[in-house]
């Protein structure tokens, strides 16, 4: 899979819907906030949305080369990530909100007074130091009034793991999948904060700082973390204090169910190490593809660590040999969807299912009702069965226009239309039924005053003839 700029570093919608409610909580009119570690400006077009809905700006520190030690630092050894940055950002439409500031953040934080900014989001260096640092800079430079500080990849609080495990992954952004740097130096800085879906929050307040506790419209939660790596049989995880092998048939996810971590073929220990000598098996870091599961007539693929739902249309796809760019069409289509886990993957396939018409309702009143892209649709049975998606809009005009089709936004809306065109279409048949009445009374009253005054004529006859 062409990774070379790998664009997606947000985790799933959740995150999305984290900051963007973090930016919400902060934005005022004419507002400043200020982001340390671009990329290629996933988190900077969210949070530069929220800034231009108020006239405000945007300030994005990086010096744009990769964290040391990651794959993004290989990366941006070989690609121009700023240009792609700068060409997202402007495809966003908010050249005029975005300030790039091509640096490292620890020489940029004298460029600004105290209290200038609304929002601080910290997503560069994940090494304890480096966010220590920026975490000490920076925080100064939030508003006393209610500004937040927050920032990113903080997987839990110091007292969810082992305090030597933190100490021995603190100097790397990322060690047996925890983020170590930034829990130690976010729970070191901070007495008490806010943590959803791994992006850490405080909120400035009576000089010190609280928890944001800011409410986002979905249930509050965390990440499952990603897997160290694979065993022949085993997911290998690290949850909290210790290092479970889950069987791999159950998914990653399922380390955070404590029914699951307890089940007599789960392992555990509190090293990598042990675990691994436990079950015999060795570890790769997830490199190649894995099938999970098929759900839905989707495909549910780890390869990473990615997780995506590939539609099984797709035939036997190798992921290993899909671009991004045709994984983004396949998405746009519906037909792919990515997530933090497998569980991540079902929810958005059911999400996606809307793509696919689905009867959920046979002949009411001579109709099929199909639930299609978020809409019901009656279909008159007489039309046979209909595949909608291949229906144009044209035609479906002109089924609306003949009743033979009405759509709606709700099934029992769906049904009340029906039986308003039932009732129209009674109405009709009555009122012709009346004139055709009309017309057969008209006939015979015709016909008895003809009746009348042929009696009349015989009549003055038989006086005439009398
Ligand atoms: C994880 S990425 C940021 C992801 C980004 N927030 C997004 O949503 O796509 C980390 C970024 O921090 C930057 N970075 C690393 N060390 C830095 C430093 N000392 N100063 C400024 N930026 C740095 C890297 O160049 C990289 O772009």
């Amino acid at each position: 899979m062409d990774i070379e700029i790998r664009e997606r570093q947000i985790q799933g919608e959740e995150q999305e819907v984290v900051l963007s409610a973090l930016a919400a909580s902060a934005a005022r009119q004419g507002c400043l906030f200020l982001e340390i570690g671009s990329w290629c400006g996933d988190t900077a077009l969210i949070l530069g949305r929220a800034a231009k809905a108020l006239g405000g700006k945007l300030v994005c520190i990086d010096w744009w080369k990769g964290s040391p030690g990651t794959e993004l630092f290989e990366v941006a050894k070989k690609k121009d990530v700023y240009s792609f940055f700068w060409r997202r950002v402007c495809g966003a439409g908010l050249e005029d909100t975005v300030i790039p500031i091509r640096a490292r953040s620890e020489e940029t934080a004298g460029l600004f007074k105290r209290n200038d900014f609304d929002l601080v989001f910290i997503d560069g260096d994940h090494r304890y130091g480096q966010v220590s640092m920026d975490i000490e800079k920076y925080s100064p430079l939030v508003k006393r009034d209610g500004g937040i500080l927050c920032g990113h990849d903080c997987d839990g609080r110091i007292s969810d793991f082992d305090p030597e495990f933190l100490d021995e992954g603190r100097d790397e952004n990322f060690h047996e999948s925890i983020h170590c740097g930034v829990v130690l130096a976010v729970g070191r800085a901070f007495e008490d904060y806010s943590i959803d879906y791994n992006i850490w929050s405080v909120r400035a307040k009576d000089g010190g700082w609280a928890p944001t506790d800011i409410e986002y419209p979905l249930q509050k939660g965390q990440f499952a973390p990603p897997p160290i790596g694979v065993t022949g049989n085993y997911n290998i995880t690290r949850y909290g204090k210790f290092v479970y092998a889950i069987p791999r048939s159950r998914g990653n996810a399922a380390v955070t169910e404590d029914i699951l971590r307890k089940m007599p073929d789960a392992v555990r220990a509190k090293t990598l190490k042990e675990v691994l000598k436990t079950i015999g098996e060795e570890i790769s870091p997830c490199l190649s593809p894995v099938l999970w599961d098929s759900y839905k007539g989707f495909n549910l693929i780890q390869y990473g660590e990615r997780f995506f739902a590939m539609s099984q249309t797709l035939g036997n796809i190798d992921i290993t040999s899909v671009s991004e760019s045709e994984l983004n069409k396949y998405k746009g289509l519906g037909l792919c969807a990515e997530a933090k886990d497998p569980i991540g993957t079902k929810n958005i396939v059911d999400g996606l299912s809307h793509l696919f018409p689905e009867l959920v309702e046979e002949g009411y009143r001579g109709f099929n009702i199909i639930a299609y892209k978020r809409m019901f649709y009656a279909l008159s049975q007489e039309l046979g069965p209909t595949d909608l998606r291949a229906v144009e809009k044209q035609r479906l005009k002109e089924l609306i226009k003949t009743s033979k089709c009405v759509i709606a936004k709700t099934h029992q809306f769906a049904k009340e239309l029906i039986d308003l065109l039932s009732a129209r279409q009674a109405r009709k048949e009555l009122m012709t039924l009346n004139q055709k009445v009309k017309a057969l009374e008209k006939e015979v009253s015709e016909r008895d005053s003809k009746v009348k005054s042929l009696e009349k004529e015989m009549a003055a006859l038989k006086a005439a003839r009398g």
